[in-house]
């Protein structure tokens, strides 16, 4: 066991400015247990061996953390050099790399390895059956992974959402605003995960593991409850009306045969997520509660940039 209580644990993140890397890295920094490195793309690209191996050398790192991601999914059927290149052949290259030094790789993977035709949720052992390109190149990325490096944590988790980037409840919010009449797909089923739940839950396993938990492997998580993209805009609608006055006066649910998109996507991406409960004793938040204090946070960032601004 380690002398945790002395040494914090090094951990170095890639992808830091993406949502999942950012959350974690403002989630981890205020936490005496460990000491932060943190690279964005522009400072560490992970398909470049070379970049790779001197910023592992420079840091050691007890842990990396792989939050990087090529996750445009319609994108990836029309640009799957560039996926494939992210999310598969730069993860072995992360994993070999890591390897030669025997630190361990926490990875992140998503619900769209599987086809999503099982409405009962899916758990780890279940086969994937990709349906498009995204999730065929997430799937190598694991199996790639698994062939490299025993010690590891893949994560599969779903539906992400934060104040950062291109998301579904970001989307959502902007098409409020602007127009009077939205829709949403009614006929897909999952669940909606904050990006800062998966840095709470990414936190927690690794603090376990650098006690001397021996859980390597893959697991699930998510926000806990079922819903459809309808239930959740519905629930963006209710959180960001406690804040403005929102344009959109009607909410129409539609099917995803209505939608032109380039992939098709799971009908039912529902992880299982007993495994963790089990191993490392991690239960699921709801996403709603998660979702008002992600609304929140969108409107504290916002009224704080144009008071900067102003
Ligand atoms: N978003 C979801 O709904 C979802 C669902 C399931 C699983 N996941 C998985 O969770 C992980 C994190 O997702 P996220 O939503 O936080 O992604 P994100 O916001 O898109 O962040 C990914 C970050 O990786 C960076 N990146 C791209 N190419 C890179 C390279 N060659 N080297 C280093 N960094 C690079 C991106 O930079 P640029 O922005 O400049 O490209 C971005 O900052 C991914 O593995 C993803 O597959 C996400």
């Amino acid at each position: 066991m380690q002398d945790f209580l002395s040494t914090p644990a090094k951990i170095l993140i890639t992808g830091a400015d993406g949502q999942i890397g950012r959350f974690l890295y403002q989630a981890a920094s205020a936490d005496a247990f460990f000491n932060v490195v943190a690279y964005s793309d522009a400072e560490l690209d992970i398909s470049n061996p070379d970049q790779v191996q001197v910023a592992l050398d420079e840091h050691l790192p007890d842990y990396v953390i792989n939050t990087t991601g090529f996750n445009a999914v319609d994108r990836a059927e029309e640009e799957s050099g560039r996926c494939f290149a992210l999310n598969a052949d730069a993860v072995e290259i992360l994993g070999r790399a890591c390897g030669e030094l025997s630190i361990p790789l926490v990875h992140l993977s998503s619900d769209y390895v599987f086809d999503g035709h099982y409405a009962s949720g899916y758990k780890e052992d279940d086969q994937p059956t990709p349906l498009g390109l995204y999730g065929e190149s997430k799937w190598q990325g694991e199996e790639r992974l698994r062939a490299v490096l025993p010690q590891h944590i893949i994560l599969r988790v779903s539906w992400v959402f934060s104040t950062i980037g291109d998301n579904f409840m970001r989307r959502a919010l902007q098409q409020a605003r602007e127009q009077q009449s939205i829709s949403a797909v009614d006929d897909r089923r999952g669940c909606p995960t904050s990006a800062a739940d998966i840095a709470r839950v990414i936190i927690a396993m690794l603090k376990q593991i650098h006690n001397g938990a021996d859980n390597w492997g893959t697991y699930h998580y998510c926000g806990a409850e079922v819903t459809s993209r309808y239930g959740f805009t519905e629930a963006v609608l209710a959180a960001a009306g406690q804040y403005e006055k929102l344009a959109a006066e009607t909410l129409e649910p539609i099917s995803s045969s209505e939608l032109c998109s380039d992939a098709e996507r799971p009908a039912s991406s529902v992880l299982v997520c007993n495994k963790l409960l089990n191993a490392f004793g991690i239960r699921q938040i709801p996403w709603r509660n998660e979702l008002i204090a992600m609304i929140r946070l969108q409107y504290q960032e916002q009224s704080q940039q144009e008071t900067e601004t102003a």
